[in-house]
């Protein structure tokens, strides 16, 4: 039985006081809540500070990012060790957004995927084409290709763990969510992959998250299909009202 995850990816957004007062709420919002596990993915410099705010709930806290290493001189990166001593449970991985303005590749979505796990993180791998590549049906060979990259080399009792979020491109941000089927359609691509490479039994414990204008409204059709195991939520996760209505509607 996959329970389905619904995270916030909060991207550049909330100060650290505003994140502690969504987290306060959010707290007593999800109190009694079950069914569903909840994460919230802020930005780094609140991470530490919503930790205190969220001990004592279910709530799970995630990064957006992380580097490869360790320690070192890398100015600007934050490491998996700094992640997992404030008490991060997630880590986002690959993102469009890294991939599209911060030069992320697949192979460095692998080796992150790869430390994250050797350091007791729960990678959440980010797939998903750009709008000219489903038009031009590349759709399942672009996804396909990202997802082979990034899961290559992991063993199968981390890829049991771990979660891969569809999320197309054009669906993030404009309003434009993917049909539950077209959804559905990719992510049972991407589940049949994990199987291929990782052996079926891995495969049905890989959890496979739609991302792209996700909304309290469409979140149930969703959710309906066979493969899909929880949202990762942009702008609807910046609210208490609406990343609750996503929560209940998971359920
Ligand atoms: P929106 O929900 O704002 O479309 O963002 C999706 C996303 O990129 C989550 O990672």
């Amino acid at each position: 039985m996959r329970i389905p995850l619904i995270a916030g990816n909060w991207k550049m957004h909330k100060t650290v006081a505003e994140a502690e007062a969504f987290c306060t709420q959010l707290k007593e919002a999800v109190a009694g809540v079950s069914g569903v596990e909840v994460l919230v993915c802020p930005a780094f410099i609140a991470l530490a500070p919503v930790a205190k705010v969220l001990k004592d709930s279910d709530i799970k806290l995630g990064a957006q990012n992380m580097y490869w290493e360790e320690k070192g001189a890398f100015t600007g990166e934050i490491s998996p060790v700094m992640l997992k001593e404030i008490g991060c449970h997630y880590v986002i991985l690959g993102h469009s957004e890294r991939r599209q303005f911060f030069g992320e590749t697949d192979d460095g979505v692998n080796k992150k995927a790869k430390v994250a796990f050797e350091h007791g993180l729960v990678p959440i791998i980010c797939v998903g084409e750009h709008l000219e590549q489903r038009e031009a049906g590349e759709t399942n060979n672009v996804v396909a290709g990202q997802v082979r990259a990034a899961l290559e080399g992991l063993a199968q009792e981390q890829v049991q763990k771990l979660v891969i979020a569809y999320e197309p491109i054009w669906a993030i941000g404009t309003g434009k969510t993917a049909s539950d089927e077209d959804a559905q359609e990719v992510i049972g691509l991407i589940r049949n992959l994990v199987a291929e490479m990782f052996g079926s039994d891995a495969a049905q414990m890989t959890r496979i998250q739609y991302g792209g204008s996700v909304k309290p409204g469409n979140t149930a059709g969703l959710m309906a299909q066979p493969d899909i195991d929880g949202a990762l939520v942009g702008g609807a996760s910046l609210e208490v009202e609406s990343f609750m209505g996503i929560v209940k509607a998971a359920k």
